[in-house]
């Protein structure tokens, strides 16, 4: 890279990896490991590099640095890439996730009051029979020995958890697949990821047939929610007391939408209970599934697991929500595997005025990419960086670990706009990780070399399959 004295790094200083004439690094960027290459990408050409899209040149970043300082100065610096939006509204998304600015801002208060830890305390009963549920599923196959993609379970697991925080539901998809969300929302993600790295809207002009399907779920998707809209207006008609004290998210949010100057109007109240929907679906199961598929290889990080379960609670899933906070050592290792499989291991952005941050200067309307696991997989930031240590997240157990730097995973994104989620999610995979390990042994059904990446959106496992066994107690 060159620099000059004290003048600011320009995209043109930085290098590109060699690509097509016309398409550049496209079809890299089609790949299901994009993140990998953009990763490899980064160990070759430094933290700062170049890649041409057609005829966009983005800007990818893999320093820690100046991956916060983007992620802080949102949204006025810094925007989602508009490419998302524009993917978002034409699918009828109109959340939280791609406004800007101060349409943003008044969504963001609500969304994240409705997710703050005080509400996730009084939402546990519903994480707690979830889980029940769970474990009641995966009884049913360790029964048979039956080769288990959990995935599918860990998708039904986070829909039942979200539609009865969002709306006060009880859908039971663990129970009822055919007629459930889960068909209709497995279309989302990757159709999102398609069409933003897609160069030319063809689905405009010539839909496939997953376009069809999609439209048709989003539909169905409408269908249901707008169901579920018009139960909780009647609700409010009739229950004065509901205005002090909303029983969920979609209550909350449509006593929002009455005051003066709402940005709740029809579409984005829609959106949003979507959005919780979305936001929290895959990347919360793909989590767990990521965060099994590390377990199914260390029988021994499975027992430690249990031996805190039984040292906290009685029954077979945690009773309450202050024993979440007691499972320290099953809290570090989805924090382990988070750190070495993050589901959202890149980040879309542009700059919404020319800026020049920490010496780069990035003209307005760069499309940027947060690169992620480029920072955590660094030796300077985790000693044995490759290893899955669970024990590194433990302050007790870290010192002979010389290296350790939470700041780098970004798996949650960052700054005003991180993952209000966050904090139910970490609840959600606590309490069933624990329960699991405490109930079951688990194995690999299929080597751990043949269990791809496979970005979507976000980042989820192929090819996993595993096999329950339950634990004579
Ligand atoms: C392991 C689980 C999860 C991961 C890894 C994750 C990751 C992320 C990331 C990377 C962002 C973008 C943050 C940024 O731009 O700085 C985000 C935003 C968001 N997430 Fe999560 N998320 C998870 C679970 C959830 C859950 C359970 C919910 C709600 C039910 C949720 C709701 C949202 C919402 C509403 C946004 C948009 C926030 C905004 O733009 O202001 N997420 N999440």
């Amino acid at each position: 890279m060159k620099t000059v004295q004290n003048s600011p790094i320009t995209l043109n200083d930085l290098k590109t990896p060699k690509g097509k004439f016309l398409s550049g690094n496209l079809n890299d960027f089609k790949k299901k490991n994009k993140h990998r290459i953009l990763e490899d990408w980064a160990k070759e050409y430094g933290e700062l590099y170049t890649i041409k899209l057609g005829p966009i040149k983005a800007l990818v970043s893999a320093s820690t640095d100046l991956n916060a300082a983007i992620l802080r100065q949102r949204p006025t610096k810094f925007r989602r890439l508009s490419k998302i939006d524009e993917v978002f509204v034409e699918m009828g998304l109109h959340t939280v996730f791609n406004a800007e600015g101060a349409h943003w801002r008044k969504q963001r208060k609500p969304v994240s009051e409705a997710l703050n830890v005080k509400k996730v305390k009084g939402y546990y009963p519903i994480i707690q029979s979830k889980v029940q549920n769970l474990i009641t599923k995966i009884n049913s196959y360790q029964n048979s020995e039956e080769s288990v993609e959990i995935l599918h379970d860990f998708i039904a697991f986070t829909i039942d958890v979200t539609t009865e925080i969002a709306f006060g539901y009880q859908l039971n998809t663990l129970e009822n697949k055919e007629d459930s969300f889960q068909n209709h929302l497995e279309l989302i993600f990757p159709t999102i990821n398609k069409r933003i790295t897609s160069a030319f809207p063809i689905w405009r002009y010539f839909p496939s047939k997953k376009d069809k399907s999609l439209k048709k779920s989003l539909k169905a998707i409408e269908e249901i929610v707008n169901g579920f809209i018009k139960d909780a207006k009647k609700r409010l008609e009739n229950d004065e007391s509901l205005r002090a004290n909303p029983s969920n998210f979609l209550e909350a949010l449509l006593i929002e939408s009455e005051k003066e100057n709402s940005v709740f109007d029809e579409k984005t109240l829609y959106g949003n209970v979507i959005a919780m929907l979305i936001a929290g679906e895959d990347t919360t199961s793909n989590t767990l599934a990521w965060t099994l598929f590390y377990l199914a290889q260390y029988p021994e990080i499975v027992t430690k697991i249990r031996s805190e379960a039984l040292s906290v609670y009685k029954n077979e899933t945690p009773e309450s929500y202050d024993q979440i906070a007691e499972l320290k050592y099953t809290n570090a290792v989805i924090q382990e595997a988070i750190r070495l499989k993050p589901t959202t291991p890149i980040l879309f952005f542009q700059a919404n005025e020319d800026v020049v941050l920490n010496n780069v200067s990035i003209p307005k309307n760069t499309s940027i990419i947060l690169q992620n696991t480029f920072a955590t997989m660094q030796e300077e930031n985790f000693s044995n960086a490759n290893e899955f240590i669970p024990e590194r997240w433990l302050k007790a157990e870290c010192p002979y670990l010389q290296n350790h730097t939470p700041k780098a995973v970004k798996a949650f994104g960052g700054g005003p706009r991180l993952c209000p989620g966050m904090h139910l999610s970490i609840t959600e995979m606590t309490a069933a990780i624990s329960s699991i390990c405490k109930q079951f042994d688990i194995s690999l059904d299929e080597d751990a070399k043949n269990i791809h990446e496979n970005f979507a959106f976000t980042v989820h496992p192929e090819n996993l399959k595993v096999k329950f066994k339950k634990v004579v107690s």
